[in-house]
């Protein structure tokens, strides 16, 4: 028997996981795993969901072949041509011949850019507001660009309120049997998941996530079923409203992260005392060191807290490799509305603090609050700095 799940009636999970894979898109480690979901409507025409990635194309296969049994396959909805939902495209079109793909037009072009499809393969292109009967389902096409690709749409499914969301609303991690974000705890085990995956795969585009969001507010939806992660079908606010905060830049929570680069311990020194400050006025705080921490990790913290703080060695007269990364990361994943503070150190010319505070002055809403410079090690002239960066940052909240 192969593993397909029922989502609800005439509605199927056919998807696959991967536990094996150790850096998703090559740069996102994913020591939980990754699920591909694509799903299965039977109605009276059949329509598949999105594809799977080529690491699990084979037990995805096997369940399509499972999930349709006798019945043949009519439509693939292909709403994002990333190959990580697209790869089996080739896979289903050949099994399946007769099939009618259904995608945006910026789809139709972008996958014969991946894949050896041409006009012989029988498909329609829909654009916004377009809808497809499959007798008592009827799907609605809304157009979703940068979320994550330009090419991305959404479908509404308007008997059964189901919105098929692509990437949005998904997470990092396997699903291991349970197939409803309400059957585990989904607070506790796997919304930091959520959250690094959101930050990172689509924190850059925060104002189309909006435009998503407002376009999905005007929908009745009972369920969401996205290309990664759980199906929610209940308290459907649990991750439509840390959405709303993320994609409008606005922190989960007061507070203050952060993150460090050191050579010999003695930035971290000066980090952990300002964290030491920080917590004796009662603002809870985070630290990060960015040389042993993935950036994905980091960058999902950076979104969660109000208050940043880099604190940097000089290295070859710029900034520590691992925090330059850092930097330039948060930065082009568009981070924005924060209070930041900093620290430098130098041994002979500290540069780090200047470097950092011009690469972040770049983004949109940044108050700097305040600033130390180290000079090799923490001694007692530059901890009343310390002290009064701290009063500084509690001053800011
Ligand atoms: Fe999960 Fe943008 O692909």
């Amino acid at each position: 028997m192969h593993c397909i799940k029922n989502i609800s009636e005439n509605l199927l999970w056919v998807g696959a996981n991967d536990r094996r894979l150790a850096m998703f898109e090559g740069i996102y480690s994913v020591e939980r795993g990754v699920s591909y979901n694509s799903y299965l409507l039977l109605g009276e025409k059949t329509a598949l969901f999105d594809t799977v990635d080529k690491a699990v194309q084979g037990r995805f296969m096997e369940n399509l072949s499972q999930g349709l049994g006798e019945r043949k396959l009519d439509y693939l909805i292909l709403q994002h041509i990333e190959p990580d939902h697209s790869y089996a495209v080739e896979a289903v079109v050949n099994n399946y011949p007769d099939i009618t793909l259904v995608l945006s037009s910026k789809s139709w072009n972008m996958i014969s850019q991946f894949f050896n499809l041409d006009n012989s393969v029988k498909h329609i292109i829909v654009k916004e507001g377009d809808t497809l009967s499959l007798g008592s389902y009827k799907l609605h096409f809304i157009m979703a660009p940068m979320v994550h690709w330009p090419e991305v749409m959404v479908t509404y499914e308007e008997k059964t309120k189901t919105l098929f969301s692509a990437d949005a609303f998904g997470s990092f991690g396997a699903l291991n049997g349970a197939i409803f974000a309400d059957e585990v705890n989904f607070e506790r085990d796997y919304f930091d998941e959520a959250r690094r995956y959101y930050t990172n795969i689509v924190g850059k585009y925060g104002a189309q996530v909006q435009s998503l969001l407002n376009k999905a507010s005007a929908l009745d939806i009972n369920m969401i079923c996205p290309l990664h992660g759980f199906v929610w079908r209940k308290n459907l606010h649990e991750i439509i409203k840390p959405y709303t905060l993320w994609s409008k830049y606005e922190p989960e929570e007061q507070g203050v992260m952060i993150a460090y680069a050191s050579v010999y311990g003695n930035t971290e020194n000066a980090a952990e005392i300002l964290a030491s400050r920080l917590w004796e006025h009662g603002i809870k705080t985070v630290m990060f060191d960015v040389s042993v921490t993935p950036a994905s990790e980091i960058i999902a913290a950076a979104f969660k807290w109000s208050h940043l703080v880099f604190a940097s060695t000089t290295y070859n007269a710029g900034i520590f490799v691992t925090m330059e990364a850092l930097i330039y990361d948060l930065v082009a994943h568009n981070i924005q509305n924060r209070t930041i503070a900093l620290i430098e150190n130098g041994s002979w010319v500290a540069t780090s603090g200047k470097l950092m505070r011009d690469k972040l002055a770049v983004c949109k809403d940044i108050k700097f609050v305040g600033e130390v410079s180290i000079k090799s090690s923490v001694k007692a002239e530059k901890l009343e700095e310390l002290n009064t960066l701290a009063k500084e940052i509690v001053n800011s909240f």
